[in-house]
């Protein structure tokens, strides 16, 4: 299944809204429907809005728009992820030199797979026989483009044979769980998924052997921002002594900021928790606060991982 085609100027996407159930593409012609799609989630994980924007700013060179001011909109899609941040930089260093735009973001994509294909063997080393590892959220080669972070450890040591079992969080209001478990299938994964709050009985029973997630933004200081939900299951982790791994590529580092408290937290339309799945469960008139990340201290992590391999410290 692939996620990113690009050719005679269009992007084309697999729309993730509409899986597990169908697999359709959206096409993207032009940088304001690639836009349109980080912002409306047919995109979705940090490093595939990455490689979307890589694109997008391609499109716009190519149609003669302010390169700037393109950049800019492209980043107001979605604050969180720093990878986005990172692919625009990298962009535009290409486009100030010279380079054909559309080379360039080709080579970002090229990059991020190679990151992630690297952080895929060194975290699956980490999961043991028979593990059974609890993850979050949507970290597999759909969130990527390919091989994934998290969710690729996971896909690979099952590749290994290591006889892996995976809790998925379902992940509201937008149930990211659903891809994963979409995911996993596929690949023949034995898995259950479970409501987000069943976690916890779950680490006290001690049927939870290490917990493994993806990040959207890593401090300097080693703090991360992560799906809504990643901060609790880090606190119960310690709690109950379970590993707590963060996988990443390095495009995820934020090099410029210290420490969690200053990272921008989407907040989203209430109608996503109010109407999940598009139908309505809650009483005309309720309001929701539907806060899209939360940031984990970097005290709760055990370790990260990146395509360098795995460090106790924040990577860099
Ligand atoms: O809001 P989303 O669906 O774009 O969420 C991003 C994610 O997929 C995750 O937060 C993920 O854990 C890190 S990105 C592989």
């Amino acid at each position: 299944m692939e996620v990113f085609s690009f050719s005679a100027g269009t992007l084309k996407l697999l729309d993730q809204r509409k899986l597990p159930f169908k697999e359709e593409y959206l096409l993207c012609k032009n940088y304001k429907q690639t836009i349109g799609a980080i912002r409306e989630m047919a995109v979705r994980g940090a490093p595939a809005i990455s490689i979307a924007g890589a694109y997008a700013l391609s499109q716009a060179e190519k149609a003669g728009y302010i390169i700037d001011s393109a950049a800019e909109e492209i980043l107001n899609s979605r604050p969180t992820a720093i990878d986005l941040k990172n692919a625009i930089d990298f962009m535009k260093e290409g486009i100030n030199n010279g380079e054909d735009s559309q080379k360039r973001a080709a080579e970002w994509e090229q990059s991020i797979y190679n990151k992630c294909k690297l952080i895929c063997m060194h975290g699956a080393e980490l999961i043991g026989e028979g593990n059974r590892v609890l993850t979050h959220c949507n970290t597999g080669p759909i969130a990527v483009g390919k091989y994934g972070t998290a969710l690729g450890a996971i896909l690979y040591a099952h590749k290994k044979g290591k006889g892996v079992f995976a809790w998925v969080d379902e992940t509201r209001p937008r149930f990211q769980g659903a891809l994963t478990s979409y995911e996993l299938s596929e690949a023949g994964v034995p898995h259950n998924v479970i409501t987000d709050s069943t976690a916890g009985s779950l680490m006290r029973k001690g049927e939870v052997d290490l917990i493994m997630v993806g990040a959207d933004r890593i401090c300097k200081n080693g703090d991360f921002a992560n799906k809504i939900g990643t901060y609790p299951l880090a606190v119960l982790a310690k709690h109950h002594r379970i590993p707590f791994y963060v996988l990443a590529p390095s495009s995820t580092i934020d090099s410029k900021l210290e420490s969690g408290e200053k990272i921008p937290i989407e907040r989203r339309d209430e109608r996503e928790i109010l109407e999940p799945a598009g139908v309505r469960a809650f009483a005309e008139g309720t309001r929701a606060a539907n806060f899209a990340f939360d940031v984990t201290p970097a005290s709760l992590v055990t370790a990260y991982v990146t395509e360098h391999g795995l460090s106790c410290s924040p990577p860099e």
